[in-house]
């Protein structure tokens, strides 16, 4: 049902001195900044030829990804997104397999502007699991 990964997302408390690390010790091309309000995150993609990295900070009183710095100070991976072609479909057979669907279930705009959605960590080997329809 998942398709290819579409990227693999980095929470760090700096996105300045995260970017640093890719563009200048890693030699990677690094997007422009992106707000997204709604996520309570700004974002940069790092484009890689055969995937992205996405570099998180938290945005706003109540990030999302804030407790999640606050256990991981440096900063760590946070989930992994993977492709899906119809993301309702792929929703409900996981939701049928046993699967638990972060929020209220429906599908959010992601970063690139596509319909997103998150799984719960505990179903999926203790990592957060996004889903991208694409
Ligand atoms: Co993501």
């Amino acid at each position: 049902m998942i398709g290819k990964l579409n990227h693999v997302a980095i929470a760090v408390p700096d996105l300045k001195s995260g970017r640093a690390v890719y563009e200048q010790v890693l030699g990677a091309e690094v997007s422009d900044e992106q707000a997204l309000p709604e996520h309570g995150v700004t974002v940069v993609f790092v484009n890689l030829p055969n995937t992205k990295i996405e570099l998180l900070e938290p945005l706003g009183e109540d990030s999302p990804i804030a407790a999640f710095l606050e256990r991981n100070p440096a900063g760590g991976i946070h989930h992994i997104c993977y492709e899906v072609e119809d993301i309702l479909c792929a929703r409900d057979q996981m939701v049928s397999n046993g699967a638990r669907i972060l929020g209220d279930g429906e599908p959010k705009t992601g970063a690139h502007g596509k319909p997103v959605l998150f799984l719960h960590p505990k179903d999926f080997c203790g990592t957060l699991v996004e889903l991208e329809q694409v």
